[in-house]
């Protein structure tokens, strides 16, 4: 028996028992290893990379940053460049937010914004606001704090006994509702669940709920039904909880708005946005919050208690910015709407595959659901990881995918998430949504699934 390929270098690599090609430069949606072989970014990663690779525009900008000043600590200074910013993510963020903290990762910004929220709940006087609901089937990060916010059994096994217990209510999963209801004659009860949850715990301990707009990685993009979160928001009215969205995978255009959240024209009191901020050109994330927040934790702290080194890092600011104006120039976030609309019509020959359980998506943000039955929505056993040798077979035909697992329960259920530049032409669709399906038709034949 042979050994399978690895890497034999230094690095700690996320797999170490997987062979990783070593990718030497990226051009549009392409990405381009040492040996020359193309790669269409058919997930932007792991949906980062909203405006494609190599974009000169933005290497301007960090070369500019750079030759001026690439650091300066929050505890001393601001920069025009985060000033800018910070007035360009305003712009297009929904109305009533008005103040950007920045961070350099998505689980980072998670846990500012929970923390954020406890120093608000206190700093207005009411202390015993502390606890976080937030929903199975979702994905927050992999710090501690966030993981525990995340409802993935399967992230969350290991460091169980580590993890603070928060409260979790049912996600919006049409295709697996999980109150067995119909979406065709439901009211969101699933919503509704948010209001047990709240009274459960008591809602004077409640201080936020916080949810992504639409579910990505753990569950493969689940789309909630119109009136979800016009629910959730006047649940949260009600009991007076603030409402986090989470956009580390949805903002800055990813489903065809800025910000997902503005599908159901619902005002969030944060957004964590991350990713897509700045493409994949530097880590930098940020929490955007309401005035209100941010007079609070002014009048009354005067500070707020927290902070990260590279926050408000300058030459990542500039790329985020430089990517942002390239957004705008190109009408990008148009362009997402509308490709997302081609894509989501090519999946649909997916569907002939009796693996294709479901084909949804946002924008330029899809998901695939494979299922061992089509009628009944039976999963694979995880252990067969269906997701896994779908997502190798079309990366070895140079389409990189982004497949998931658990977001039937948990730990079953696999899917592949989609979520090219917003670049992409017709042409490149075509091509993409081909791999996929001569992907998924060859594992399906060969493992006589
Ligand atoms: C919705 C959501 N929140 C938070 C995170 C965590 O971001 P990061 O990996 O940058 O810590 C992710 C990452 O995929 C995400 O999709």
């Amino acid at each position: 028996m042979t050994t399978p390929k690895t890497n034999n270098d230094h690095v700690f690599y996320r797999n170490p028992t997987k062979f990783y090609p070593t990718a030497a430069r990226g051009e549009g949606i392409y990405i381009y290893d040492i040996d020359g072989k193309e790669y269409i970014d058919g997930s932007g990663g792991a949906v980062v990379v909203n405006i494609g690779h190599n974009v000169k525009e933005v290497q301007e900008a960090m070369m500019k940053q750079a030759s001026m000043i690439s650091f300066t600590h929050g505890t001393h200074f601001t920069t025009q460049a985060a000033i800018e910013l910070a007035d360009k993510i305003i712009a297009i963020s929904p109305p009533g937010l008005t103040r950007v903290y920045f961070c350099s990762t998505g689980s980072e910004a998670v846990e500012t914004a929970v923390k954020m929220a406890r120093q608000y709940q206190v700093d207005r006087g009411v202390p015993s606001k502390f606890k976080v609901i937030s929903r199975w089937a979702s994905f927050h990060g992999n710090s501690l704090g966030s993981l525990a916010l995340g409802g993935h059994t399967g992230r969350r096994k290991y460091y169980q006994p580590l993890i603070l217990h928060t409260p979790h209510i049912v996600p919006c999963y049409c295709y697996r509702c999980p109150l067995n209801l119909k979406p065709e004659n439901c009211q969101c009860e699933c919503a509704d669940e948010l209001e047990k949850a709240i009274l459960y715990e008591g809602p004077d301990s409640v201080s936020a709920f916080i949810a992504e707009p639409v579910v990505g990685a753990t569950a493969g993009v689940l789309v909630p039904k119109d009136g979800y979160f016009q629910k959730i928001r006047s649940i949260c009215d009600k009991y007076d909880v603030l409402l986090i969205s989470d956009e580390v995978m949805t903002g800055v255009g990813r489903t065809g708005k800025y910000f997902a959240i503005e599908h159901w024209n619902v005002a969030p009191d944060m957004i964590v946005a991350a990713k897509g901020l700045a493409g994949g050109y530097s880590p930098i994330n940020c929490v955007i919050a309401t005035e209100e927040i941010h007079r609070v934790i002014k009048e009354k702290n005067g500070a707020f208690v927290h902070g990260h080194t590279y926050s408000q890092n300058p030459c990542s600011c500039a790329v985020s910015k430089a990517v942002l104006d390239y957004i705008d120039t190109h009408g990008l976030v148009e362009k997402s709407a509308r490709m997302g609309r081609y894509l989501l019509e090519k999946m649909q020959t997916l569907n002939r595959h009796r693996i294709v359980g479901d084909i949804r998506g946002l924008g330029l943000f899809a998901g695939v659901e494979l299922v061992k039955d089509k009628k009944t929505k039976e999963p694979f056993d995880p252990k067969m990881k269906v997701n896994i040798l779908i997502g190798n077979r079309a990366f070895q035909k140079g389409l990189i995918s982004y497949p998931g697992g658990g977001g039937a329960d948990g730990v079953n259920g696999d899917h592949i998430v989609l979520g090219p530049p917003f670049i992409i032409t017709e042409r490149e669709t075509d091509k993409l949504v081909g791999i996929l399906d001569e992907s998924i038709a060859e594992i399906q034949e060969e493992k006589k699934l």
